[in-house]
């Protein structure tokens, strides 16, 4: 499953967006969606899931060590989240900079984290930080046949 390919116009990627439990609890879910589709990525796979704390533990793994590991385990998987794929040219970096930094309070206004992340646990969005983790975290989340290949007049 690619991650990143090639188009005339540039280098396409995938990226996992997660909209996390306080974005749910706070009914933002759409906006989340919204803010990141308007700026032209492609939805190619959405869903609801609640992650349970081994999925939990298998997508934040690269913290484990970390003092917030469980804290954040605990979080994740307290109620529903929203699983999304995004396809766009460099889809990881745009998705990024959109969410802003991991800390609400040093997010730059205008982006996801620094408009509606309340602190540094509740920062309602997650994004693959790189084309080999999104590649990883898409394979968590999502089979082939749940990601959709389909023709957008906006691409052409
Ligand atoms: P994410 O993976 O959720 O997109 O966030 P990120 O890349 O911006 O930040 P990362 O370093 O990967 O951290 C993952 C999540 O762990 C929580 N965290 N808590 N208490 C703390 O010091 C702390 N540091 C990180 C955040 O919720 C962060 O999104
Ligand atoms: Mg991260």
């Amino acid at each position: 499953m690619p991650s990143s390919f090639s188009t005339n116009k540039g280098k396409v990627e995938w990226s996992l967006v997660l909209i996390k439990p306080d974005a749910i609890q706070r009914g933002l879910a759409g906006t989340i969606i919204s803010r990141l589709e308007r700026q032209g990525l492609k939805l190619i796979a959405l869903k609801m899931l609640h992650m349970d704390r081994a999925l939990a533990k298998r997508h934040y793994a690269i913290h484990k060590d970390k003092s917030f590991f469980n804290g954040l385990v605990d979080y994740i998987s307290s109620t529903p989240v929203i699983a999304i794929v995004f396809e766009g040219e460099k889809a990881v970096e745009v998705i990024r900079k959109t969410m802003g930094a991991t800390d609400p309070a040093k997010a730059k206004a205008g982006t996801i984290r620094g408009d509606f992340g309340l602190d540094i646990e509740r920062n309602v969005v997650h994004g693959s930080d790189s084309i080999e983790s999104a590649r990883e975290e898409i394979r968590l989340f999502f089979s082939k046949d749940e990601i959709f290949d389909y023709y957008r007049e906006i691409n052409s």
